[in-house]
């Protein structure tokens, strides 16, 4: 996709968007303001700031400077009106689904999706009598049967986790607002330097800034991001909620988005370099990554995105002992969850985020025994392929 005419390029917008002019220190950093509170000079300030009259910081669960200048940053990279933080991408989902959900509404959600996201639906949202109907991420068709009467969203991530599955947004989005149904996409393993959901027809977008916006493996937060009208219920949620992220994380979460694009073009490179290479290897059974031809959604992800990351799922041709053995034996990458950081880091699903699962349960997931997720981090790729090639 062409860069947007009438926008900055990204570099430029990770460097400076929302950043100047904040500070009456003319400080070029932006400060952490790390206060609880913000105080008025007499009641009748307070009467402007309560009527509305008088824009500025009451308390801080519900805005803090620090939160203004990431939330601006954010916004203009997804061509978005309005961004809130969240303490996780898990509050920021949460907390979207609690503000936009009445009881017993339903929704459409994806199989390949992370865990926890899975969790909250089925054991906290069924308390609510909130129902949701589970398709294929690439089956359109299943989406404008899934549909209802009472549909409030369609929730999916794209890329999806673990398969990486690439939604064709445009033509989703077609047929949910058809039937007035909202759009809310997990970009979180594309950031908006690869993807864009709001230009393709997302009413929201969702970060776990944890990944690729924070970048350094050192914070954890979570992020939405849409039109006014659409952020405002899910603002208030927030300050209710109370999921908010504190200041010193939120200067860590803009010290890591200022080098957004840098990194990206380097995870975009490391990713298809190494799934390229991965896809060679005798050792290795299949690949998925959208940069492949071989990958089911590469046609849409090469017409909506613009890189695709750092993230290569692949599967060892052996047994989960074989596959054990060549996770054990990579000193490149560190053995964790988590994705999107400097850092490569790498793990079996299996053994990792599904460890809990009854084995039936994994394998209509699709994750099986020797299933390896590499997030590539922004070392040299000759390093990360040696290493690679070494514990094979
Ligand atoms: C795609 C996706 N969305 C959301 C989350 C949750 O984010 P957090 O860990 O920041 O709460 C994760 C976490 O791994 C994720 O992979």
């Amino acid at each position: 996709m062409a860069k947007r005419p009438e926008a900055p390029g990204t570099s430029t917008q990770a460097v400076h968007a929302g950043q100047r002019d904040r500070s009456k220190s003319h400080a070029l950093t932006p400060p952490i303001h790390q206060t609880s509170t913000f105080w008025f000079r007499d009641s009748a300030e307070l009467r402007e700031f309560a009527e509305g009259r008088l824009d500025r910081d009451e308390y801080g669960r519900y805005s803090n400077p620090s939160w203004r200048v990431v939330q601006d940053k954010l916004s203009e990279l997804e061509g978005a009106e309005e961004t809130v933080l969240f303490s996780s991408g898990m509050a920021a989902a949460t907390s979207t689904f609690l503000a936009l959900l009445p009881r017993g509404g339903h929704i459409v959600v994806t199989n390949d999706c992370y865990r926890r996201t899975r969790q909250f639906i089925q054991q906290y949202l069924s308390k609510l009598d909130v129902t949701a109907t589970v398709i294929e991420p690439a089956d359109t068709a299943a989406l404008k049967d899934a549909l209802q009467d009472d549909t409030v969203f369609f929730f999916t991530e794209s890329p999806t986790n673990p398969y990486l599955r690439v939604i064709d947004l445009p033509e989703a989005a077609r047929i949910c607002h058809e039937r007035g149904v909202k759009v809310i996409i997990d970009g979180t393993f594309a950031t908006p330097i690869n993807h864009r959901p709001l230009e393709q027809g997302a009413d929201l977008v969702i970060h776990s800034a944890t990944k690729y916006l924070g970048g350094h493996n050192d914070l954890i937060a979570g992020t939405i991001s849409g039109s006014a009208e659409e952020i405002a219920p899910v603002r208030e949620a927030c300050g209710v909620l109370g999921g908010i992220l504190d200041p010193h994380a939120s200067y860590l979460l803009l010290r890591g988005m200022k080098t957004l694009s840098l990194r990206m073009e380097r995870h975009n490179a490391n990713g298809l370099a190494v799934a390229r290479w991965l896809e060679g290897q005798p050792k290795v059974r299949k690949v998925w990554y959208p940069g492949l031809e071989s990958h089911p959604d590469h046609e849409v992800a090469s017409r909506l995105m613009q890189g695709f990351a750092g993230v290569v799922t692949f599967e060892i041709d052996g047994d989960l002992e074989d596959t054990i053995r060549f996770t054990d034996a990579c000193r490149l990458p560190y053995i964790a969850p988590s994705l999107g950081g400097v850092e490569s880091l790498v793990e079996m699903p299996v053994l990792m985020s599904y460890w809990d699962y009854p084995a039936e349960e994994r394998q209509a997931y699709g994750i099986t025994d020797s299933l390896v997720r590499l997030a590539c981090g922004i070392e040299d790729v000759d390093d990360l392929i040696a290493d690679l090639s070494q514990a094979l």
